[in-house]
């Protein structure tokens, strides 16, 4: 799967050669292009078999952590940008907005409500409701793009999208 165009666009937003998560990161479709750009990139998934080819490349690391289990956020340090694809588990928003360093960008694209007449995920937990990526992150972040509806690539879907910025004090 190629990175997402909307993301792509997106991460002329975060500042240049910062530190960037890729939370639940999958195969690593944006970790591997945000490594050609210059950026350090921490990949975490409760799976990273797909991602230890990207082990040697400077500037990558690798973390396997169930995001969902106990001990569910595994970082203590700061990023300037942090990537969430296609992926969706409530309790890490707050853990989102917190391990952003001032003027850190938080760029989030995944599923929403009326999805399911396409396709998965169909699972309410899985989909985003109406305006709540905005409802969520705006005032502790400032936004900067928000869209939700029906997207045609790669494949017909109902998304959300916001990339937001935290404020630098
Ligand atoms: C649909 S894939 C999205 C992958 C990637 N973000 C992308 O857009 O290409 C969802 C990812 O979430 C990961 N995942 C699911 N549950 C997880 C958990 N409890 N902890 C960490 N990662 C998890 C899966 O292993 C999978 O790689």
């Amino acid at each position: 799967m190629q990175p997402s165009k909307w993301v792509i666009e997106q991460i002329k937003h975060i500042p240049k050669a910062g530190h960037v998560l890729d939370l639940a990161a999958g195969s690593g479709r944006h970790s591997r292009f945000l490594l050609t750009l210059g950026f350090k990139v921490t990949c975490v998934d409760i799976d990273v078999t797909r991602l230890n080819d990207l082990e040697p490349a400077t500037g990558c690391r690798i973390v396997q952590a169930d995001l969902e289990g106990s001990s569910h956020w595994p970082f203590t340090e700061l990023f300037s940008g942090i990537l969430v694809t296609n992926y969706l588990h409530r309790p890490l928003f707050k853990d989102l907005m917190n391990s952003l360093c001032g003027g850190g960008v938080l760029i989030y694209e995944t599923f929403m409500s009326g999805n399911e007449q396409y396709g998965k995920p169909r699972n309410p937990d899985f989909l985003l409701e109406e305006d709540e990526l905005r409802n969520v992150f705006d005032g502790p972040l400032r936004i900067i793009n928000f869209t939700q509806g029906y997207v045609e690539e790669p494949k017909p879907a109902i998304m959300q999208r916001i990339c937001a910025r935290k404020p630098s004090i």
